[in-house]
């Protein structure tokens, strides 16, 4: 099954092309720096960037996926390509509306021109099962036994979910105010950093103590599932508010090194509280935080204590916002049969739950 997959939900334009789960193209268009000086994104800088893209980077999906020789227009690359499309999977929410609507709207466009078949994919449906993508090579192989039990954690969601079998969700643990990405974004901006802070403060952080800045770990002695980061976010504002520009600049290293390590840590704390609870047979990772060393080791050295396999994206891009997730996660649908019905009236759901 030849699959076009197109993701529209916050400041990337993205479109794939899988072959069932094998990525053949996996094309991102960030916006990153249009939304840089504004330390986060303009919802219509966003749909102004995504409108503009859009069939550009659908062409060049196309171009890479099946290798097509040089045409004159985007349209051309789209015409040759959908001849060979089953297929196609648009994000339907949760993300930006503006946004969500440009992806939405071309992929009904596309479905109705070329006569095809349209899935509407959860964003975090794909986060989580793009640990099933394999490369054009058709590797990794990896077997996930269910349940699985998957943390997903990015700039706008964090969450723990069980998985008893593919299509099946259940959120049992989430954030009750900021995602994890966003606490560090958040923070990297207090201390007069680029957006988005989490790679920066990750950079920062390696050559860092960690034990330099006491800070909570917030909800850690409560039994329950949920995060909160919003406490962690205020408390490190208030102690480093009267600080002079000088200091912080001087104490980048310790301070990043110290609040990365707040988050990391209240985020594998309340996921092996998970894992004791739930007694899943594999663990998956994923989310544009899960691209982070630390993180990673972390979540790592906990499966071990469990005996687990862990399963992350395999590679970097597939961890922050892209559309071979949707591609993946689309075709899993598909083999369900879970087809749009009235392509016409498929709507953008910025609140789109599992
Ligand atoms: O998955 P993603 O691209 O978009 C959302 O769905 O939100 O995640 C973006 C988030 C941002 O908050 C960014 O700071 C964070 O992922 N991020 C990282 C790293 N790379 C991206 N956080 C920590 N370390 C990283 N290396
Ligand atoms: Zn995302």
């Amino acid at each position: 099954m030849i699959i076009l997959a197109i993701e529209t939900s916050c400041d990337d334009t993205c479109a794939a092309i899988l072959e069932n789960e094998r990525i053949l193209s996996n094309v991102v268009s960030s916006q990153t720096d249009l939304h840089a000086k504004w330390g986060g994104v303009v919802p219509d800088i966003a749909k102004r960037a995504h409108m503009e893209n859009i069939l550009p980077v659908i062409a060049e999906s196309f171009k890479r996926g099946f290798k097509m020789k040089t045409m004159k227009t985007a349209t051309d690359y789209i015409d040759q390509g959908m001849k060979k499309v089953d297929v196609i999977a648009v994000t339907q929410g949760p993300g930006l509306a503006i946004a969500l609507g440009v992806g939405v709207n071309t992929a009904k466009e596309l479905a109705i021109k070329y006569n095809k078949k349209l899935i509407a994919v959860n964003h975090i449906e794909g986060h989580m099962l793009v640990n099933l993508a394999k490369n054009s090579a058709g590797k990794p192989e990896r077997k996930i036994e269910y349940p699985a039990l998957a943390l997903t954690v990015s700039g706008g969601h964090t969450k723990i979910v069980l998985i008893p079998e593919i299509g099946k969700y259940t959120v049992i643990g989430e954030t009750l105010d900021d995602a994890a990405g966003e606490a560090l974004d958040k923070a990297a901006k207090m201390m007069g950093l680029g957006y988005p802070g989490g790679p920066i403060v990750e950079r920062l952080a390696l050559k860092g103590n960690p034990n330099f800045m006491d800070l909570p770990r917030p909800l850690a002695d409560k039994k329950i599932l949920d995060y909160s980061f919003s406490g962690l976010k205020t408390s490190f504002y208030y102690k480093i508010k009267d600080w002079p520009k000088e200091q912080i600049a001087a104490n980048l290293a310790d301070l990043s090194a110290s609040y990365q390590k707040a988050v990391f840590d209240t985020l594998i704390r309340k996921y092996k509280l998970a894992i004791e609870k739930y007694q899943p047979k594999t663990l998956i990772a994923s989310g544009g935080v899960v691209s982070n060393m630390a993180l990673r080791k972390d979540l790592r050295r906990l499966a071990k204590t469990f005996g687990l396999p862990i399963f992350m994206p395999f590679n970097k891009i597939l961890n922050t916002d892209n559309a071979a997730m949707i591609g993946v996660a689309g075709y899993c649908k598909a083999l369900r049969n879970e087809f749009v019905d009235k392509v016409e009236e498929l709507d953008r759901n910025p609140r789109l739950t599992l």
